[in-house]
């Protein structure tokens, strides 16, 4: 059945956060027809909430070689070395485009050079921010705005659904599920030759993130149910320092970004032992994956719930100038860290992985390509450097749009009208593609089972047990779903909601029997079972493809 509304351009970007809106401005400039898809506001994704800034190798004495070498050692033995390389050299450049974009960062008063700090992992003080820690509302702002001065066609409110493929096997367009954005509005099309997807990440599969609410693995979903080679799932990374809001907090919390211990803050203990010194030359500044672990190790040697970042030495001027994002998110919990230390856990932060591109952002799917968080482009390999990512959506982005408009003929778009989505029909709703492997939607309570499964299954400590255990309560998911709504007398509506679930749901099983899978304990990825680092067996890839039949 025939989607109820259907619009045609070249390419439909799919998310805009740095990654979609980067595409879609250089798309444009080059003269393709460009529609944005985006699942809330166009600044509702992740770069948004992005704080420490962005890493490229700006500064005097640094090189991209430097910044390599380090993107590697925190990659953990599996980044695709080319990919690194694209980076790291074409980021100083990237960077200097985007400031030609509108994006302001903070600059010397005197000289106008740009301002940098330092965070895990990196030896130089490389990392570009704005508005002291506001670094991904700045870019964001930038980008929107030129995307609505550059008069873009966006589409807000508008959760993508499905691959639209034509009898090929090409892209051709995806389907999507609108609300309340005038004619475009419940299920309808976009019909494009070029599908980007930039939907950001998945935090949400975990009860808590420092992820808004809408990271739900829409893009790896979509990206699994159109045949697409998924790669590297099991490496989720756990930011060592988020704001501890009680042994309960749920949902998106404050980060404390890296940057602080950059400028000079101590992890504590309750007795104020800096318990990351010797564990590793960098103490709190070595690569994140260490500095949770770290952590974890000192919560379970004293049974405490939480640490302690301790900058009470900046001061309040250097709080207020430096930091203001967090200083206020500290004082709105009741927690002032001019006068006290402040209580810090992990929580999920950033998928290495995702969908599988090669340098030019393809994915395995012709005419698909990913960029952004949802991308596993090789970059972060086990373990993404800090301010890694805003760079990696940047210098990806412009591959892409490159690749795109070197191959698109302007006004070929919707060529191919005998689109179908890649998904089976669910007969029940026209012109929706059903769940994966023609599963019914989940309803959207799944969700909470979901992220407690997670996080007590496959969470920053995992082992054989607990993993083979997340997997089994989800297969039953489905089915306490199912149960749940006989008891009610009630069907899971196609909406934004079960969607989501739908999707946190198939991801989170990927993620589950790909980390059951990987025994061995590498980058953020940390078997409790396993716990040495296997060369010989491991360093090597896990790639995924979904079957019809959703297995
Ligand atoms: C932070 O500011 O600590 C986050 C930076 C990042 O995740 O790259």
């Amino acid at each position: 059945p025939a989607p109820g509304w259907a619009t045609e351009a070249d390419v439909v970007v799919v998310g805009s956060g740095v990654a979609g809106l980067t595409v879609a401005l250089r798309c444009a400039a080059a003269g393709a027809r460009v529609t944005v898809v985006t699942k809330a506001r166009l600044d509702d994704g992740s770069t948004r909430w992005a704080q420490g800034g962005i890493a490229a190798a700006l500064g005097e004495g640094d090189t991209p070689g430097q910044h390599l070498d380090d993107t590697l050692v925190a990659g953990a033995g599996l980044c695709d070395e080319q990919a690194v390389r694209a980076l790291v050299t074409e980021g100083p450049d990237a960077v200097r485009r985007l400031i030609a974009t509108g994006a302001r960062f903070d600059a010397d008063d005197a000289t106008g050079e740009i301002l940098l700090t330092r965070e895990g992992g990196h030896h130089r003080r490389r990392i570009a921010h704005a508005g002291g820690d506001a670094t991904g509302a700045e870019i964001s702002r930038a980008l929107v705005e030129a995307v609505r001065a550059a008069g873009i066609d966006t589409v807000e409110n508008a959760l993508v659904l499905d691959l639209l493929k034509d009898g090929t096997g090409r892209t051709a367009g995806v389907t999507l599920h609108v609300m309340g954005e005038g004619q475009r509005d419940g299920v309808g099309a976009v019909l494009a030759d070029a599908v980007v997807l930039a939907t950001g990440g998945m935090g949400q599969i975990f009860s808590a993130t420092t992820n808004p609410a809408v990271s739900t693995g829409d893009g790896v979903a979509l990206a699994l149910r159109a045949g697409a080679e998924v790669s590297d799932l099991e490496f989720v990374q756990f930011h060592p320092t988020v704001l501890w809001l009680g042994p309960d907090a749920e949902g998106q919390q404050p980060l404390v970004s890296e940057a602080v211990r950059g400028e000079g803050a101590h992890l504590v203990d309750a007795d104020g032992v800096r318990f990351m010194r010797g564990q590793h030359e960098l103490a709190e500044l070595a690569p994140r994956d260490i500095v949770a672990k770290g952590i974890m190790r000192r919560m379970q040697e004293r049974g405490a719930e939480h640490m302690y970042l301790d900058a009470r030495h900046f001061g309040a001027r250097m709080w207020e100038r430096r930091f203001p994002t967090i200083l206020a998110a500290c004082r709105a919990h009741g927690i002032d860290p001019v006068t006290e230390p402040i209580p810090v856990a992990p929580a999920a932060h950033y998928a290495s992985g995702g969908v599988r591109t090669d340098l030019r952002g393809r994915t395995t799917v012709p005419g698909l390509y990913a960029c952004g968080e949802v991308a596993c482009t090789g970059v972060h390999g086990a373990n993404r450097l800090a301010s890694n990512s805003l760079l990696e959506g940047l210098v990806f982005a412009e591959r892409i749009a490159e690749d795109i408009t070197e191959d698109l003929a302007p006004g070929a778009a919707g060529s191919s009208v005998a689109a179908r989505p890649s998904g089976p029909s669910d007969p029940g709703v026209p012109g929706l593609p059903a769940a994966p492997g023609g599963a019914p939607l989940l309803a959207s309570e799944a969700r909470y089972e979901i992220q407690h499964i997670m996080t007590h299954g496959a969470g920053v400590l995992r082992s054989a047990e607990s993993l083979a255990r997340a997997a089994d309560r989800l297969e039953r998911v489905q089915d306490d779903a199912a149960a749940q709504l006989r008891r009610d007398g009630k069907t899971a509506e196609p909406g934004v909601e079960t969607w989501e679930a739908t999707n946190l749901h198939l991801v989170a099983r990927v993620l589950v029997a790909a980390a059951l899978r990987r025994e061995e304990t590498r980058g953020c990825h940390w078997r409790e079972d396993r716990p040495e680092r296997d060369d010989p067996a491991w360093r090597r890839h896990l790639l995924v493809t979904l079957r019809p039949d959703g297995a």
